[in-house]
């Protein structure tokens, strides 16, 4: 890489929508002065001009139903709004003193002219950050920082000529931004949408769905409401959607449908035309356990809590751990996972034996040993 373009690269992990000027100063900026310092004072400046991660404010907190809203947030530079429907997005917040990162599906759609991006989240009984979120804890202007746009579960452009949504719950929040998406684009193709939740008041999107449905023939969203009409059985697709088989089908909701609906699926030889998100819902809030953590080559051992990173519990414990920004940015306290599972806190992701892993974001999944 010639002088010139490594000045003008983005920082590690930060996906410049384009190449401007304002990149080749703010990359200059970070690069040749001392690491840290001037992003330190751009921030001063302004908190969204930030070479070295990307961030966010937030704009608006709108409820959705008694438990979820959506998140307005308008994404500050270097954010690369080219991402595709059906895809989640890394929110860090900081509260009290730490900060919290968790993953939630993009409901905006891509290249949205305003250049704000949204995420709905549903509030979780057991999920600190959700529950934050949602309750009104965090006010519009909120500066937030965000990991690029990932996952697979995601909609191809131009979308296939039928398509069957399977969603419950806080599941229909990738399929929002999927419909969202063609609607925009005008290119709304045959779609069938059931969508299970416990009552009426408990359906997000509602008003949206219903003048989908009502403006476009070939949308049929078909709402189960269980606590009423009991569980949606796969074995009524052939009444609610006859040619299921034939469509190209994405399902996102709890573990257990996912895992019946792979089953119905391989058994009539169609997975090949099945998308699932299977991380949507477990991703959402998981919090690592801690455990004790090993560190082989330093010979230490030390019992940490899941909210402590794994390159926190090394300088405790007196191991020599290597480190550059602890922002999970510059790649230098990457080690072997020699054995047990460990969690990215950004995006819950977890990693096992084997893999290397960030020790700065990462936390301990149960017992683990680093080959560190
Ligand atoms: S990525 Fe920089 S210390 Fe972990």
């Amino acid at each position: 890489m010639g002088l010139k373009d490594w000045i003008e690269a983005p920082a590690a992990s930060v996906v410049p929508a384009a190449r401007s000027k304002l990149n080749l100063l703010r990359g200059a900026a970070a690069r040749l002065t001392t690491p840290l310092l001037p992003d330190d004072y751009l921030h001063l400046a302004n908190p969204l001009w930030s070479a070295r991660e990307l961030r966010g404010r937030i704009v608006e907190v709108r409820p959705e139903t008694q438990d979820s809203a959506t998140i307005v947030i308008k994404p500050g530079w270097g954010f690369d709004f080219n991402y595709q429907p059906g895809q989640y997005i890394g929110i860090g917040l900081h509260v009290d003193g730490r900060w919290h990162w968790r993953s939630y599906s993009l409901t905006s759609p891509p290249n949205w002219e305003n250049k704000k991006i949204s995420i709905a989240v549903k509030a979780m009984p057991e999920g600190f950050l959700s529950s934050h979120l949602v309750g009104g804890a965090v006010p519009s202007g909120t500066i937030v920082r965000l990991a690029t746009p990932s996952g697979n579960f995601a909609l191809p452009d131009p979308p296939p000529e039928k398509i069957l949504f399977i969603t419950a719950g806080s599941g229909i929040t990738p399929v929002m931004g999927m419909l969202r998406t063609m609607n925009r684009r005008g290119q709304l193709p045959d779609v069938m949408h059931i969508h299970s939740a416990p009552t009426e008041s408990d359906v997000m999107f509602a008003d949206e769905l219903t003048a989908l449905h009502a403006e476009h023939e070939d949308f049929v969203s078909k709402v189960q409401l269980t606590r009423r009409d009991g569980k949606f059985k796969l074995s009524s697709l052939d009444q609610v959607c006859p040619d299921w088989r034939e469509r190209q089908t994405w399902a996102c909701g709890p573990l257990p449908l996912l895992d019946e609906i792979e089953d119905v699926w391989k058994a009539e030889g169609i997975d090949d035309r099945l998308h699932m998100e299977r991380f949507a819902v477990s991703r959402i809030d998981a919090e690592a356990d801690g455990g004790t953590v090993t560190f082989e080559k330093s010979g230490k051992t030390i019992t940490v809590d899941g909210a402590t990173t794994l390159l926190e519990a090394g300088e405790k414990s007196g191991a020599l751990m290597p480190f550059g920004c602890r922002m999970g940015i510059c790649q230098t306290c990457v080690v072997p996972l020699v054995s047990g599972h460990a969690i990215d806190l950004r995006s819950g992701k977890q990693h096992v034996e084997g893999e290397r892993i960030q020790t700065c974001i990462s936390a301990a999944a149960g017992d683990c040993t680093l080959d560190a």
